[in-house]
C-alpha cells in the first residue's frame, strides 16, 4: 500500500525501458501490396493515401524496398485485365498474382516471404468471394472450394512461400491443404483469415482492390461483429483442417477477440490492421488532429500486446522507418 508501494518509481529513463512487457520490431510486420494487371504506372488510391496500386513492372522495386527496411514479408492482392462470373483469372499460371510472384522471388529468392492472398473477390464480376447463384442471390459454398484449391496451388507454382485463404467459405483450409499436398506442396503454409468479421473497415480495400461487390453484402460468409464464442469454433476449425497461423481481421475493433484466440490455441496469430483502420489514422494526421508516427506505433503496439505475433499493416514501411530511426523502441 501506499506509500511503501510506489508505482511511479519505475517509470522513468532507462528503468522504464527495462520493465517494457511488449516489443514491436520490423520482424513483426508484412506489407500488403496491390498488383495491378491494368495499369502501366504506379497510381495512389486516394482514400488511403501512402498506399498505391502498382503495375507488374514494379512490384519486385516496391518488395525489395520493404525487404530492405527490414521487413520481412509481403502479402499480395491482384487486379486482373479480366473478371467473370467464376473468378478465372484467380488461378491461371499467368495471371496477375501469379507474375508478381514469380517477379518477386526471381529478384529477391528466398529472402522475402512472400504470401498471397487466396479469394476469389478479386477475380468475380460480382465481386463476391464466392460463385453465386443469380436466381438466389446465394454465394454457393461447395462449388467454390475446388477453386479455391486451384487458386492455391498455382500461387504456390508460382513460388508462394505461405497461402492466405480469406474467402471465409466452410471447409476451404481443409480443401486447400489437400489441393496443395497432391500438388507435392506439403510444406507450404496456410494463413487462415480464421476470424474474420463483416466490417465497414473494409471500405478502401475495396477501393484499393476494385472488389466491391455487385449486390447484396459479404454478411452471409463474414462473421458478425458482435460475436466472440464463434470466432472460438471457427479458429477450432480451421486448426483442425490444417490451418499453420490464424488470422483475426480487423484488429483493433477486435483485440478482444485476437486476446482470446491467442490464449485459448497458443497458435501462431496474425492480426489484419485494416484499411479503414489505416484511413482513419491518416485521415486525423492528415488534419493535424494526431500525431501520426506516435498514434501508429501505439495502434501497432497494442496489437502485439493483445497477443499479434505479426502484424499485416499498410503502416508496415512507415513503423519499419520509425523503429530504424529510433533504436531503443
Ligand atoms: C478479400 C479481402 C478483403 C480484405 C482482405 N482480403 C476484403 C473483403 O473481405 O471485403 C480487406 C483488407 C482491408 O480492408 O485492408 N476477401
Amino acid at each position: 500500500m501506499f506509500p511503501q508501494v510506489r508505482m511511479r518509481r519505475i517509470r522513468s529513463g532507462k528503468i522504464r525501458d527495462l520493465v517494457r512487457e511488449t516489443g514491436l520490431t520490423t520482424d513483426d510486420l508484412i506489407y500488403p501490396m496491390f498488383v495491378d494487371e491494368t495499369i502501366d504506372s504506379t497510381i495512389g488510391i486516394s482514400s488511403m493515401p501512402g498506399v498505391y496500386r502498382l503495375p507488374l513492372g514494379s512490384v519486385a522495386d516496391d518488395a525489395k524496398e520493404a525487404l530492405d527496411l527490414g521487413i520481412p514479408a509481403v502479402i499480395l492482392f491482384g487486379i486482373p485485365n479480366n473478371k467473370d462470373e467464376m473468378g478465372t483469372t484467380a488461378y491461371g499460371d499467368n495471371d496477375v498474382v501469379q507474375q508478381a510472384v514469380r517477379d518477386i522471388k526471381n529478384e529477391l529468392g528466398k529472402d522475402i516471404v512472400v504470401i498471397t492472398d487466396v479469394c476469389l473477390c478479386e477475380y468475380t464480376s460480382h465481386g463476391h468471394c464466392g460463385i453465386v447463384d443469380y436466381d438466389t442471390e446465394k454465394i454457393l459454398n461447395d462449388p467454390t472450394l475446388p477453386l479455391l484449391g486451384k487458386t492455391a496451388v498455382s500461387h504456390a507454382k508460382a513460388g508462394a512461400d505461405i497461402v492466405a485463404p480469406s474467402g471465409m467459405m466452410d471447409g476451404m483450409i481443409g480443401t486447400i491443404r489437400s489441393a496443395l499436398d497432391n500438388n507435392n506442396f506439403d510444406d507450404i503454409p496456410i494463413m487462415s483469415y480464421a476470424a474474420k468479421y463483416s466490417s465497414a473497415f473494409y471500405g478502401p480495400f475495396r477501393d484499393a482492390a476494385e472488389s466491391g461487390y455487385s449486390f447484396g453484402d459479404r454478411s452471409s460468409y463474414q462473421m458478425d461483429p458482435a460475436n466472440s464464442n464463434e470466432a472460438m469454433r471457427e479458429v477450432a476449425l480451421d486448426i483442425q483442417e490444417g490451418a499453420d497461423i490464424i488470422m483475426v481481421k480487423p484488429a483493433i475493433p477486435y483485440l478482444d477477440i485476437l486476446y482470446r484466440i491467442k490464449t485459448e490455441f497458443e497458435m501462431p496469430t496474425a492480426a489484419y490492421n485494416v484499411s479503414g483502420e489505416y484511413a482513419m489514422l491518416k485521415a486525423a494526421a492528415q488534419n493535424g488532429w494526431l500525431d501520426e508516427k506516435a498514434v501508429m506505433y501505439e495502434s501497432l503496439l497494442s496489437i502485439k500486446r493483445a497477443g499479434a505475433d505479426m502484424i499485416l499493416t499498410y503502416f508496415a514501411k512507415d513503423m519499419a522507418r520509425m523503429l530504424g530511426e529510433c533504436e531503443g523502441f
